[in-house]
């Protein structure tokens, strides 16, 4: 389809290959001065999986390694396995899920400001952890950033540790906003809480970004590539305006029989128990060819 092979690939299913076929060849038409790009990180920029083994989330990043302590981890896990499977659970409506997603992220927002970390602890943490980028990440930021096309990253994680991942195992440049959870500090670098309004995976239509002037200032950019993992990433951009044309990517991780449907019908292209950028980055290698 479209001279994009990676599209034909069976882990790539795609319930309406016209209207993808028909969006992709409008925004290689378009060309890059009219694209910009939203992305969840948890699990769409960053693996589920790195060779097999399960990766960290940015959460999980913090209960690698020796800073922080047992009951923290202990604490952190239990929540995770209590709450997760709800987050996943394809039999339980978004409206059910939110007030179980506002209580997981209360609960482990508060058990970690508790452990007064220090500012410098998050860069050891991440140093140290298992979180990845998927292969392909650092190609994809650099021919962004190469097109000036702008890259929102609108994540329910921790904006500090995203930050930290990416300047590690990337370059964090300066067409990428990082919209997330981020730490409060005190004058001694102690952490005290977070800033603002929380983000969960379910709040992404609402908030701060759709509010301020990101999108309207993007106004002219009418194609948007829209990346997630969860049914709640579908809302990231949902405060953009004159909007011709969106080609929604969805990563399908885990519960992967029990969603799939789910998926195809919410998402254009659904991307199945992949540790690669390749397909988004096939087309977006498309449009960029288009380039004058
Ligand atoms: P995302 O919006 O960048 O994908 O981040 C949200 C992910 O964070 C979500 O899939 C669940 C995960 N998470 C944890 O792993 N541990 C936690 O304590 C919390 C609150 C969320
Ligand atoms: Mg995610």
């Amino acid at each position: 389809m479209n001279d994009i092979p990676e599209l034909n690939l069976p882990h790539v299913r795609i319930a309406h290959p016209e209207h993808v076929s028909e969006v992709i060849q409008n925004m290689i038409k378009d060309g890059h001065d009219k694209l910009q790009v939203v992305a969840d990180f948890d699990r769409t920029l960053s693996k589920y999986t790195h060779r097999g083994q399960i990766c960290s989330t940015c959460h999980n990043v913090l209960e690698e390694g020796h800073v922080l302590p047992d009951f923290y981890k202990d604490e952190a896990r239990a929540l995770r396995d209590h709450y997760f499977p709800i987050e996943t659970n394809p039999k339980l409506t978004v409206e059910e899920k939110i007030p179980v997603m506002v209580e997981w992220w209360t609960k482990a927002h508060d058990l970690l400001t508790k452990c007064h970390i220090k500012r410098d602890d998050v860069r050891k943490m991440v140093e140290n952890s298992t979180a990845r980028l998927r292969d392909g990440c650092t190609w994809f930021f650099d021919q962004l950033q190469a097109s000036e096309i702008p890259l929102l990253i609108f994540s329910a994680g921790i904006g500090d540790v995203i930050i930290e991942v990416i300047k590690h195992q990337a370059t964090l440049h300066d067409n990428m906003k990082v919209v997330s959870n981020y730490l409060e500090y005190d004058e001694q670098g102690q952490m005290t809480g977070f800033q603002g309004d929380m983000i969960h995976v379910y709040n992404k239509n609402e908030g701060a970004i759709h509010d301020s002037d990101y999108f309207q200032n993007l106004e002219h950019r009418n194609n948007i590539i829209l990346m997630g993992d969860s049914l709640g990433d579908l809302h990231m951009a949902d405060g953009a305006v004159g909007v011709q044309n969106k080609l929604k990517i969805g990563f399908l991780n885990v519960k992967v029989a029990e969603s799939l449907d789910l998926y195809m019908k919410r998402y254009d292209i659904v991307i199945l128990e992949d540790e690669t950028l390749d397909v988004v980055n096939a087309i977006l290698q498309k449009v960029l060819q288009s380039k004058q």
